[in-house]
């Protein structure tokens, strides 16, 4: 049952029935991939601008805004909580003077990453919050300590409860806060904390990834007060009030990589619209390491290769190698010929996608030694952290089940490269968190279309 133009009709997990069949692509190979995408604003950027407009007293307006499975359920929390929300031809407007409930209703529970982000908002907003436990992709114990910490410190009461966090704060204040590592999500939830609380937080060790910038100067916007400094360091000064605010996102970095890697691993070209060079710079510098040549524009950025060489890299926060470009990366590696190395330092557990890539042929090892030089967060560990690949042996089709968003990819591309025919289940992944994809693919030439499976046992 072909739907190749439509949206997924699997169930949702929002739905409880266990269903017999579920939606899968379907992929052939169709030689090199050529073309162009545009590229949206960025995933993980959008959702924290629909958060950050609850903050304000009249409506904010966020534009370019991708059409993934990750909107609409950021969306439908922020209309559970009251806000009002339209969107519309790429454009999300809330307003969120209708707040009425703090608490984010349970089934939301294991969507996504963002209803941690909102607990800040809803002690500003309400005093109280309730927020299901986080979800998101499942690549290693994701905890939610630092936010816990950081949120305490600034004077909110938090039980954690079986179901989620339990939060109440009267006026909350200003701290001097030290994350141990710098995370996204916890430097997201200081800002989102501190910018109405009194007085003035110091947030030290934090994250300084394009998108968490582009956070801070939407907040900027809105009417906060926020200094960057060098060092991970930003100082923000609460103020009484914020007004709602208007930006159009900028591009996503972790699509364009994985669409210019989609030429490169079939020998093709692919040039990505919509994502400036300064996001890529470490993608492009990596690539060209391999020898990949680039044709790079105000507006747009193309690879090529006649042949490409193995090479050795890790993971790392900006501007770094960033952990979600990894998997695709690795699906690279398995056909330029050679010995290639990833060593994965963000996650515990972001190798769960490379078996299904071994089935389809590729030859990989892994370790749990970290083989790369940057020390180590999770020794002890039993999941491996470095994976080895022997590159040029070819890929075959065969059915596969997708475990996280970026390994999805991973399985997309090597299809792309593979002889025959590769199911993909589990493909609800991708739909949370890639605009558009099989219309985008089948544009650069990849013969793809959405059906309906039985659900893998
Ligand atoms: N960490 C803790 N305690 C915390 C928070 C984080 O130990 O309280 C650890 C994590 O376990 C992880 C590391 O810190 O080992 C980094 O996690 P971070 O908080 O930076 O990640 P995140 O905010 O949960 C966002 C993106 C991820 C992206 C990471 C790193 C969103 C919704 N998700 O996650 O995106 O990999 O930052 O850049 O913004 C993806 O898009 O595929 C994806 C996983």
């Amino acid at each position: 049952m072909d739907n190749s133009t439509g949206k997924s009709n699997t169930p949702s997990p929002l739905e409880d029935a266990a269903p017999e069949t579920t939606e899968g692509w379907v992929v052939n190979s169709t030689g090199p991939l050529k073309g162009d995408v545009s590229v949206r604003g960025s995933k993980n950027a959008v959702t924290k601008h629909l958060v950050a407009a609850m903050l304000g007293d009249s409506p904010s307006t966020i534009s370019n805004i991708p059409d993934i499975g990750d909107v609409s359920i950021t969306a439908r929390m922020l209309e559970a909580l009251g806000c009002e929300v339209n969107i519309d031809e790429g454009r999300a407007i809330v307003d969120p003077r209708p707040i009425s409930s703090s608490r984010v209703p349970i089934r939301f529970s294991g969507m996504n990453r963002i209803p941690i982000l909102m607990v800040g908002p809803l002690l500003h907003r309400v005093g109280e919050a309730f927020v299901p436990l986080v979800g998101g992709d499942d690549i290693g114990s994701r905890p939610i300590d630092f936010h816990v910490q950081a949120l305490t410190q600034m004077g909110a009461q938090i039980e954690l409860t079986e179901e989620g966090l339990e939060a109440k704060a009267g006026r909350l204040r200003g701290a001097h806060i030290e994350l141990p590592y710098p995370s996204v999500g916890a430097t997201e939830t200081v800002l989102l904390t501190a910018v109405l609380a009194e007085g003035r937080t110091v947030l030290d060790g934090a994250a300084t990834e394009p998108e968490v910038i582009e956070l801070a100067l939407f907040l900027q916007r809105m009417g906060a007060r926020i200094e960057m400094r060098p060092n991970r360091r930003y100082i923000i000064d609460g103020v009484e009030s914020l007004s709602g605010a208007a930006h159009h996102l900028k591009g996503d970095r972790i699509e364009a990589f994985s669409y210019l890697v989609s030429g490169l691993i079939t020998g093709g070209e692919v040039r990505v619209l919509g994502c400036s060079q300064d996001r890529l710079v470490t993608a492009i510098s990596t690539l060209h390491g391999m020898g990949a040549r680039f044709e790079i524009t105000d507006s747009s950025v193309s690879a090529k290769a006649a042949e490409l060489k193995p090479i050795a890299v890790e993971t790392d926060t900006h501007p770094g190698f960033m952990t979600d470009w990894q998997s695709p990366m690795v699906a690279l590696f398995t056909q330029c010929k050679g010995i290639s190395v990833m060593y994965e330092t963000v996650y515990e557990n972001r190798f769960t996608y490379v078996p299904a890539l071994k089935s389809m042929g590729a030859e990989i090892e892994m370790y749990n030694t970290p083989l790369g030089s940057i020390e180590s967060r999770f020794v002890g560990s039993s999941t491996p952290c470095s994976v080895l690949v022997r590159g040029g042996s070819p890929l075959t089709g065969c059915d596969v089940d997708v475990p996280d968003i970026r390994g999805g990819f991973a399985y997309v591309i090597a299809a792309a490269a593979a002889e025959g025919t590769t199911t993909i289940t589990g493909t609800h992944h991708l739909d949370r968190g890639y605009n558009k994809p099989i219309e985008n693919f089948t544009n650069l030439g990849l013969d793809i279309t959405r059906v309906q499976v039985p659900v893998p046992k």
